[in-house]
């Protein structure tokens, strides 16, 4: 199921179930599509996390919680991950009651565009390959702002377009093949994964999220390019 850009106000819901539909091989995927790369960058997620201590954390559009079970190594810290899809979070379930993390780590449906909690009640806020699923990109990330602390911190993970001409061109004909074929294989929502493909090429990156970041009242912005800028991960305070 390809959700549909134009119109904007059943795109959640296509979004909604689309992960449902891929929930099941959702992580050997984003395995395969990344060469293993996707367990580093939330090592590194967490590595930049810990500086600052956190204690209440929320990682928005949490999947099947891989991000949560990494922050859950910090220590004394309570982590809430929330998502839209009510599948992509019993695959996030089953593997904390594996690892018996339950008492640290709660998933909660929910939209990142209308969180409900309370202003100020996190220190981090964490949302990997999330944001250019949002149907209102400003609205979410406002939200974001709103749940985190005065001072907080807010880690984004997100595929980006590599700047430097050379890479991108190798970049673009890399990505149009591969994730479309890989897609084809393994999963039984084929449109899915050109949708994920077509939806990364299109999201604003670099200097162009970055101003909408400072748009969204975030501010000491910094910008972590990764595998020569095909992600990116975004780093701001509150
Ligand atoms: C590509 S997955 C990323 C999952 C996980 N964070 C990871 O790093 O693997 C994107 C997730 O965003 C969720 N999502 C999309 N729009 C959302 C929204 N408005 N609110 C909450 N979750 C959302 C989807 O349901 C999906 O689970």
């Amino acid at each position: 199921m390809k959700p549909n850009q134009s119109n904007n106000s059943s795109k959640k819901i296509q979004i909604e179930k689309m992960f449902d539909s891929i929930s099941v091989e959702y992580d050997l995927l984003n395995r395969i599509l990344t060469f293993g790369s996707d367990i580093r960058w939330r090592k590194k997620i967490v590595s930049i996390a810990r500086t600052s201590n956190p204690k209440h954390i929320l990682d928005i559009a949490t999947g099947t919680a891989d991000i949560a079970l990494e922050l859950s190594k910090i220590n004394d810290s309570k982590i809430t991950g929330v998502d839209i899809s009510r599948k992509m979070l019993e695959v996030g379930r089953t593997k904390i009651k594996l690892r018996k993390l339950s008492n640290q780590i709660v998933l909660e449906s929910g939209d990142a565009e209308c969180l409900n909690y309370s202003d100020e009640s996190f220190d981090l806020v964490t949302i990997g390959f999330g944001v250019r699923n949002f149907q209102n990109l400003e609205k979410g990330l406002k939200e974001s702002n709103r749940v985190l602390k005065k001072g907080g911190v807010i880690i984004i993970l997100e595929t980006s377009v590599p700047q430097n001409y050379i890479i991108k061109y190798f970049y673009l004909l890399f990505t149009r093949s591969f994730i479309p074929l890989i897609g084809s294989v393994f999963s039984k929502d084929k449109s899915a994964y050109n949708y994920l493909q077509k939806s990364a090429e299109k999201f604003p990156s670099g200097k162009e999220f970055i101003s909408i970041l400072k748009k969204c009242d975030f501010q000491n912005i910094d910008i972590k390019p990764l595998m020569l800028g095909a992600t990116s991960i975004y780093l701001a305070n509150k």
